[in-house]
């Protein structure tokens, strides 16, 4: 099995994908979201890249919620921002979620022509692993990045997860893919190797000290969403 890791949403633009899995992981905060979401009864998750496009949507569905954020801010007008922690049964059990967020959902959109798209994030990372050592598939991981660069968030849940896998099967990976493996493995803390790094400081500067405590809890649920035909739900 091959692996490969991609630092940003834009790095999958074009990328040939055929025959293999892609994972995308956006840990602060869509991908996290999403996992939440549906471990709290959501019934399916619309993503869309930009805000018109994700209302349209919501309006012609009689059972939906909106959500997403620009600049790590709840969008006006939408039910929720991109706090995990807001995703509770009591407002989301049995919704249609409509999401747009800067990063998340854009990644999940650029890819193209694979055979499986996979959500994850820390929440999930073993879950995740579970599933692609069952398929057996070469697969790209893609990192949703920040602004299409590299974030680190993203980054250590991509080498932990391939670290999940490569504890179980011979894996074939290129040096970035083992650096960050190398990462992972020197990582005791993800709260230590985390808090100097750009999105999560950002993130902490706006008030969302709670979210990172969340997002950062590694195998807290089984859940793993996967985007099919414009929709994710759930395995
Ligand atoms: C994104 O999709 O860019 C992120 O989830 C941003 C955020 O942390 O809200």
């Amino acid at each position: 099995m091959q692996i490969e890791i991609l630092n940003s949403a834009k790095d999958v633009i074009n990328k040939n994908l055929k025959g293999k899995n892609i994972v995308v992981i956006d840990v602060l905060r869509a991908t996290s979201v999403m996992v939440t979401a549906f471990k709290n009864g959501a019934q399916s998750i619309f993503p869309f890249e930009n805000i018109d496009d994700t209302k349209q949507a919501y309006y012609l569905n009689n059972n939906g919620l909106l959500a997403g954020e620009r600049k790590g801010l709840k969008i006006e007008g939408f039910h929720f921002g991109n706090s995990p922690l807001d995703f509770t049964p009591e407002k989301i059990d049995g919704k249609n979620i409509f999401m747009t967020t800067s990063n998340g959902t854009r990644a999940i959109k650029n890819a193209k022509g694979y055979d499986n798209l996979y959500i994850a994030s820390y929440l999930n990372l073993s879950a995740v692993a579970n599933i692609l050592l069952k398929d057996e598939k070469d697969t790209v991981i893609l990192c949703a990045g920040t602004d299409d660069e590299f974030s680190l968030d993203d980054a250590l849940c991509a080498g932990m997860i391939v670290n999940k896998i490569s504890e179980q099967i011979k894996i074939q990976t290129n040096d970035a893919t083992l650096s960050l493996q190398i990462l992972a493995n020197l990582s005791n803390n993800i709260k230590t190797t985390l808090e100097n790094s750009k999105h999560y400081s950002y993130l902490k500067s706006i008030g969302y000290e709670n979210d990172l405590e969340y997002c950062i809890q590694k195998d807290i649920c089984n859940v793993v969403p996967f985007y099919k035909n414009g929709v994710i739900k759930y395995i």
